[in-house]
């Protein structure tokens, strides 16, 4: 029987896992432990972001959930976070997830992704070891990673778990390269470890680097809407919460040793997607959406896109039980309204506002 009492989320001030958090500690019951949270909070972690989590379960609410500032390559802290807590489970979000930073340096890339991953699984084989020498099992290391490790399809087919790696871009030769050390850790030394590989992820929190809160924002402000290429390259795309129980799903039932495809069975070319997204805002906002749609600007393709990604998640849906609960219109109704009800926290990401405000709690970030 797993733990699962003391959980170590890493990069829970990002995107997917600010919103992972969320769901295990406001929406899943028989989640009765505690969450710590290790983020260095770099440019795409963002405090603002768990200001009602730490309001409600942090110290002065119900005790259930810690922060801790830093880097996960820095293993005397980390060391020292799995002794303090005594932790019993992993999952570990934290990464630099944004492809194109990764062509413009690659260099944090390997440090965060490749580095950073295995200074805590080396760390996770030593505390988990009992006196006598022997690995527990009752405890998880769930790493998560990208149907980008595969590389990309032509116009048929989609990824299973079997289909072999091929990355193409800095970022998914990182996470590659972390997914195979990861199961080498589990494999030689026996901790037991999960992997998860998902397709493109929306909803609230998500840094406006990415396409669907850039272009909600840009749609709102009226500036041109950057389409890299032809606009036909595909994503599968799946909405937050939806990852996110599936991962939930994986810390419960997930078989060691195994990664397991997580996708929306949605696939859309960026372009119809953006005229979608166009229709979706303006009815919302007012705008007049063939005005809009003037502002869609094709600029310089992205060195080495991938063209079109699809995922097969049979695995999960079978082993784990797992389905995804909302619609593209539903998640993205509901994506799009948080954007426009929150515009507080995106002047802040604009202005670089957020990085002062976490210098003043937080220190100067290195
Ligand atoms: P994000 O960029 O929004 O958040 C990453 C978080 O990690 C931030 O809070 C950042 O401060 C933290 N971080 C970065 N470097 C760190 C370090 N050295 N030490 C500690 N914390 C650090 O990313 P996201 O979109 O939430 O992605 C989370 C994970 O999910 C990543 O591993 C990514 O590869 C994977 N993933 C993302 C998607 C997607 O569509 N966004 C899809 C599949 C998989
Ligand atoms: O597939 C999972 C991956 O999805 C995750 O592993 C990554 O962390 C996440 O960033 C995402 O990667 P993508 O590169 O697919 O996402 P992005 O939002 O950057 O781009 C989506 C598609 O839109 C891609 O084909 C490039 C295109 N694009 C993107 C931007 C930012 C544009 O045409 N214009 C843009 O301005």
């Amino acid at each position: 029987m797993r733990s699962l009492k003391n959980i170590l989320v890493t990069g829970g001030a990002g995107f997917i896992g600010c919103n992972f958090m969320r769901v295990l500690l406001q929406k899943t019951p028989e989640f009765t432990g505690r969450i710590i949270n290790l983020d260095h909070l770099t440019y795409a972690g963002n405090a603002a972001s768990l200001a009602d989590i730490e309001a409600r379960f942090g110290a002065q609410g119900s005790g259930r959930y810690f922060f801790e500032k830093g880097d996960i390559c820095d293993r005397v802290l980390a060391e020292s976070i799995f002794k303090k807590y005594n932790i019993d489970t992993v999952v570990h979000f934290a990464a630099e997830s944004h492809v194109d930073r990764s062509i413009l340096g690659p260099e944090d890339f390997i440090k965060t992704n490749v580095f950073g991953t295995f200074t805590l699984l080396d760390i996770a084989r030593n505390a988990w070891k009992s006196d006598d020498g022997i690995m527990r099992n009752d405890v998880l290391f769930h790493h998560i990673s990208t149907d980008e490790v595969y590389g990309s399809l032509g116009n048929s087919g989609f990824f299973t778990e079997q289909t072999p790696y091929d990355p193409h871009s800095p970022y998914s030769a990182s996470k590659a390269a972390s997914d195979h050390v990861a199961m080498s850790y589990h494999y030689t030394y026996g901790i037991p470890v999960t992997l998860s590989n998902c397709s493109n992820n929306y909803g609230p929190y998500q840094f406006p680097e990415k396409l669907i809160p850039l272009m909600i924002l840009n749609i709102i402000e009226g500036k041109p809407l950057p389409v890299y290429g032809d606009g036909k390259n595909i994503r599968d795309w799946l909405f937050v919460e939806d990852h996110n129980s599936a991962v939930w799903g994986i810390l419960q039932k997930g078989r060691c040793g195994e990664s397991y495809n997580i996708g929306g069975d949605n696939e859309w070319e960026n372009i119809k997607l953006l005229h979608y997204l166009i229709k979706i805002v303006s009815a919302k906002t007012g705008l007049v959406q063939t005005k809009v749609e003037q502002t869609v600007k094709y600029v310089t393709d992205r060195p080495g896109h991938d063209k079109r990604y699809a995922i097969d998640c049979s695995k999960i849906k079978k082993e784990i039980g797992w389905n995804q609960q909302y619609t593209f219109e539903s998640g993205l109704d509901k994506t799009v309204d948080w954007y426009l009800s929150n515009k507080e926290w995106t002047d802040k990401i604009k202005s670089g506002e957020y990085l002062k405000w976490i210098e003043k709690c937080y220190g100067t970030r290195n």
